[in-house]
């Protein structure tokens, strides 16, 4: 049998992460999970039962007690279809201080894990190369600029017909950098070993190329 495949990506909201792990799960036949996803799935549900973002052990005590599932691109929580809730921006407005509790994130790292124990897996997030597997076969850090990540993400919004203006996208995901990138556990750091892409001047399908070529070892 040949050797288990993982494909760890990190780097800020807005860098395409998610995007490129889709297609590439695809062309490589990779197992795609969204570590994302799972954070925003315990903020909707801290939302959706009214805790308070401050209630540290409510809010862990709901992630002991959930199950979070991918299936064919969508996420399910507890069995329920949450793929546009976990979207809102009410959620995402509180997903990342909600993702600095460290015992939460011990939880949702041992879950991400799991799912790969057994699969060929490409997963993102903020501390995939760092924390949850920086042993991966392969290791990327997806980057761009703040206003073309905010440009994204508002173009995004707007074919699902959320109407967020663009300056408050910026400002959120100016906020989520910082706290991404001051968290006590798990907090974004470019490792010395990841491939650096920077994805600003790059089309969706240049950054897929430049992935997959490593990932199938053609270079
Ligand atoms: O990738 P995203 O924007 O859907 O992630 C939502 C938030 O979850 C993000 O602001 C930081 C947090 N997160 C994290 O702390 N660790 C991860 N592995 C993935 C996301």
């Amino acid at each position: 049998m040949s050797r288990q495949k993982i494909v760890a990506i990190d780097g800020p909201a807005g860098s395409g992460k998610g995007t490129v792990a889709k297609i590439l799960s695809k062309k490589c036949n990779l197992v795609y999970i969204d570590t994302g996803a799972m954070y925003r799935a315990i903020a909707y549900l801290t939302l959706k039962n009214n805790i308070d973002i401050t209630d540290e052990d409510k809010i862990v005590s709901l992630a002991r007690d959930s199950k979070i599932d991918f299936i064919d691109g969508k996420t399910y929580l507890n069995g329920v279809d949450v793929s546009s809730e976990i979207r809102t921006m009410e959620v995402t407005k509180i997903v990342s201080p909600i993702s600095s509790i460290v015992k939460l994130r011990e939880i949702l790292v041992d879950m991400q894990r799991k799912m790969a124990s057994d699969k060929d897996v490409i997963m993102e997030g903020r501390d995939i190369t760092t924390v949850v597997f920086p042993n991966a076969t392969y290791k990327f850090y997806l980057d761009a600029t703040l206003e073309e990540r905010a440009l994204r993400r508002y173009k995004e919004n707007k074919e699902k017909g959320m109407d967020v203006s663009l300056e408050e996208i910026k400002s959120n995901i100016e906020k989520r950098d910082y706290n991404d990138t001051h968290k006590k556990v798990g907090s974004l750091t470019r490792t010395k070993d990841s491939i650096y892409i920077d994805s600003t001047n790059l089309t969706i399908d240049e950054v897929v190329e430049k992935m997959r070529k490593v990932i199938e070892e053609e270079v």
